[in-house]
């Protein structure tokens, strides 16, 4: 198995270093060369994260691989290629900016690829191995580490740009987790760097409910989890080329904690306090239950008492009771 995934390194690691030079000097680049300058990507930026192009042909990484001896099972293995009912095999991904998706030790596991028009959809991914799971990868991981323990905590992201956008502005400790939920894996990725965990999912709908999903398992991995609000609609990427480093960092500043948060959006939602105690309290006890440090419990259930005009004692109540069903 081992070899399998070192042999998949390899062979993505080749085929990063193909679309890199693809983008950076095919004349059939122009159009993803302009897609980036328009998105203020740096020519630094391209080179830290190796970005490519899959140019919109049907097998122009196949060709380039074949000729360096590797053959179109091992591509359709690692993802690169696929084969259709008719056993005709293809690249996977054509006409598309290409994102490498490297482990925490920086070895290339997989890519994303984007369009560079609204077409659907937007990104492409290597389908899910064992050995590349998206739920066990944090992106820009293996760049940010040193930063994150510089810095003392880390940002986590929802999209390849986010981070991008970020490490251009500076704000080397930020990561992305790709759009999926955070899970057990990812706390553990990170315990040994940190355990102050920033959340800058974008502000919409789908980003706010992801921002929620998955959270309690952080802090039940002993992560200090806080919540960073961006403004209407914005994601980091937006809100970083919109309103610039200083906005970014008061809004670093303003983070609320996991519990805080969930608390305003609980009362934003039922709006009459009084007489929706319990249904609030319901959408706050799992984050409060999964506070690990005794002292920031408390604190929790202090600050929830207070905002719903209750007794510690009633929340303290309310928690048990909890624990006892949820064990
Ligand atoms: N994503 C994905 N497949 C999709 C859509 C999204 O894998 N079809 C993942 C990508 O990792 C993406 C992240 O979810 O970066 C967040 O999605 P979204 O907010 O829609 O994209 P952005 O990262 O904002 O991309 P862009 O700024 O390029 O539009
Ligand atoms: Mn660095
Ligand atoms: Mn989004
Ligand atoms: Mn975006
Ligand atoms: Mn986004």
């Amino acid at each position: 198995r081992l070899r399998q995934e070192e042999k998949a390194w390899k062979i993505n690691s080749l085929a990063s270093e193909f679309f890199q030079n693809v983008l950076l000097r095919n004349p059939g680049a122009e159009a993803a060369r302009g897609y980036l300058i328009s998105r203020g990507v740096t020519i630094d930026t391209i080179k830290d994260f190796n970005l490519g192009y899959a140019l919109p042909e049907w097998d122009a990484l196949i060709r380039f691989m074949r000729d360096k001896g590797i053959g179109i099972r091992s591509l359709i293995d690692v993802g690169l290629a696929v084969s259709n009912n008719n056993n005709k095999t293809y690249d996977r991904f054509r006409a598309r900016l290409m994102f490498p998706i490297n482990d925490s030790r920086g070895r290339v596991t997989g890519f994303g690829g984007r369009v560079l028009d609204k077409s659907n959809p937007k990104y492409l991914n290597t389908p899910e191995t064992e050995y590349f799971n998206k739920s066990k990868i944090l992106y820009g991981l293996d760049k940010a580490r040193q930063h994150i323990r510089e810095a003392g905590y880390v940002i986590i992201t929802e999209g390849y740009m986010d981070a991008i956008t970020a490490h251009q502005y500076g704000i080397k400790n930020a990561v992305a987790s790709l759009g999926t939920s955070l899970t057990r894996d990812h706390g553990k990725l990170l315990a040994s760097q940190t355990r102050e965990v920033i959340i800058a999912y974008d502000a919409d709908a789908a980003g706010i409910a992801a921002a929620v999903r998955g959270l309690d398992i952080l802090q039940e991995a002993g992560c200090r989890v806080r919540v960073l609000h961006l403004s209407e609609g914005k994601d980091p990427d937006e809100f970083l080329r919109a309103r610039g480093y200083e906005e970014w960092q008061r809004q670093v500043e303003r983070a609320v904690p996991l519990v805080e948060f969930k608390l305003q959006m609980a009362l934003e939602k039922y709006k009459n306090v009084s007489s929706s105690k319990d249904a609030i309290l319901e959408e706050v006890l799992p984050s409060i239950a999964a506070i690990s440090a005794e002292l920031e419990k408390t604190e929790a259930i202090q600050m929830v008492a207070s905002r719903l005009y209750t007794s510690f004692h009633a929340v303290a109540e309310e928690l048990h009771r909890f624990y006892k069903n949820n064990p």
